[in-house]
């Protein structure tokens, strides 16, 4: 079957996959500090549900599955989910989002079930700070899911940073020094007003611009996917910029969403939602082909709007 593409011929060739929307920690741009209600057991898909919805996106032309949470590896038995994930046919890589802080103890099992390759959100190479930023994580437990996932064979694992005036934007030599002698990409990701931080003050705002400012010298390589590549002479590793705010890629978009309760999303930033739950596999196809279909050609978050999305980035997943 031929790839869909959508009004703008866009080919659609990601599904982002929210598998919970429960996480370890609570991140001061994600949740609020009280937390959020939280989706119980019957609401979430099941990996049976999960991998029809990969099995349809595939017949459409989905090739790379990226499982999000929340936290992906809060939901009990995702090694298992990848492993049938990867088995679909027509999926090519299958990858994570993860805070790595649970990754440790499961990196090699994950490598055996097909994951392909890791994103590892790391703000903060500081314990106190990063205490501060997830409020309920550990530093060390991050970097313990990093060695691990070295030592389980994850090549070209990508470190995300969400760049945040005030906060950590003095750490961007030291974040992205994590690229020197290792082949790991080092992207900072442009703040973005969703969730809590639709109400942060302007200053938190930084725009990608600031990094290339803090590491002269480097060379710009060209883009891959959302990001910006850029090379410092002599380092094993790249440094991406992610910059959904000050230079839109929305042109260049190439993925769905969907949600831990089984709504489609055609665009992060944008209201509209399709409901996948129930739906038998032709059920599956149209929706999906609806929803690519339905993805808006920009987000206006530029025009000094919020997202329009109703969700926190917990639910969505990044
Ligand atoms: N702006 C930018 N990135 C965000 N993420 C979550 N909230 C935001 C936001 N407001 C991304 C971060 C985080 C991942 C789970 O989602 O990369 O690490
Ligand atoms: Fe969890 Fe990621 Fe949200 Fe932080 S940003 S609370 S790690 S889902």
């Amino acid at each position: 079957m031929a790839p869909v593409l959508d009004h703008e011929g866009r080919r659609i060739a990601y599904l982002r996959l929210s598998v919970t929307d429960r996480c370890n920690c609570r991140c001061v741009y994600c949740m609020p500090e009280d937390g959020v209600p939280m989706l119980s057991h019957a609401d979430i898909l099941s990996f049976e549900e999960l991998t029809d919805v990969v099995r349809a996106a595939a017949e459409l032309g989905v090739r790379k599955v990226r499982l999000t949470g929340g936290e992906p590896l809060a939901r009990r038995g995702v090694v298992g989910l990848v492993r049938m994930v990867a088995a679909v046919p027509g999926i090519e890589e299958v990858a994570m989002t993860t805070n790595a802080c649970l990754l440790a103890p499961v990196a090699g099992a994950l490598r055996e079930a097909g994951l392909s390759r890791l994103n590892v959100s790391l703000d903060t190479l500081r314990p106190d700070r990063y205490a501060r930023i997830t409020r309920c994580g550990r530093l060390e437990d991050a970097l313990a899911g990093l060695d691990a996932a070295r030592a389980a064979g994850f090549s070209h694992t990508k470190v995300n940073a969400v760049l945040m005036g005030g906060v950590n934007d003095d750490e961007v030599a030291d974040l992205a020094g994590l690229a020197r002698d290792e082949a790991v990409d080092v992207r900072f990701i442009e703040l973005m007003p969703i969730g809590p931080s639709a109400a942060w003050p302007r200053g938190r705002f930084l725009p990608a611009e600031a990094v290339l400012e803090a590491l002269p010298g480097m060379e710009f390589l060209g883009r891959d996917g959302v990001a910006e590549l850029w090379h410092m002479p002599g380092w094993a590793g790249n440094v991406g910029l992610i910059r959904p705010m000050s230079h839109k890629f929305c042109d260049g978009c190439s993925r769905i969403r969907v949600t831990a309760d089984g709504k489609l999303k055609p665009c992060l930033h944008s209201a509209a939602e399709l409901d996948l739950r129930g739906l038998d596999h032709e059920g599956l196809l149209s929706a999906l082909r609806a929803g690519i279909a339905a993805k808006p050609k920009y987000h206006r978050m530029d025009e000094g709007r919020a997202s329009e999305s109703a969700r926190d980035m917990n639910e969505i997943g990044g």
